[in-house]
């Protein structure tokens, strides 16, 4: 299980296309999204979150899957807070052995947040769980690097 070479080269060919594209950031980074949880089977959520460093909180932004009902996430709490205090992206191969873990769905086994910087600033996170335990690989974590770099600007 990973994302193939092949399919992240077009995948982030895809993802440039949406970037470049006229209209609403918001739109741009829902159809984002969408294509990833369309194209990826293991990606069953696929969402991101937009930092605010002066109030340390994250704000769900657009998404793709289930709603949620973590709309607010202070920074520290959960996965997604965690990322945000250690400034870096976290892997959770299984949720259940995750104290902070903050369940979204029963149905969630793993899961990978990356933290999307501007300079040093933290602006955004780019938020994926799976149905699957241990979903994430180091090519998964290249091709989502990538995804971040490629996004960065919409925020
Ligand atoms: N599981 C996350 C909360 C967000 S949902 O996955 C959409 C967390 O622990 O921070």
């Amino acid at each position: 299980m990973s994302v193939s070479e092949r399919s992240r080269t077009e995948l982030i060919a895809r993802v440039k296309e949406i970037v470049a594209r006229g209209g609403d950031a918001d739109e741009k980074l829902k159809a984002i999204c969408s294509l990833l949880r369309r194209e990826v089977p293991h990606y069953d959520w696929v969402g991101f979150y937009v930092a605010d460093a002066d109030e340390k909180e994250l704000t769900l932004g657009p998404f793709a899957g289930e709603p949620t009902e973590h709309v607010r996430i202070p920074f520290g709490r959960g996965i997604c807070g965690r990322a945000a205090t250690e400034r870096k992206t976290v892997v959770v191969d299984d949720v259940s052995c995750e104290a902070c873990y903050l369940a979204c769905s029963p149905l969630v086994r793993s899961e990978v947040v990356l933290p999307v910087f501007k300079g040093n600033r933290p602006v955004a996170e780019l938020d994926i769980d799976s149905h699957t335990p241990e979903a994430f690989t180091n090519d998964d974590l290249a091709f989502l690097e990538e995804v971040v770099r490629v996004v960065r600007d919409l925020f």
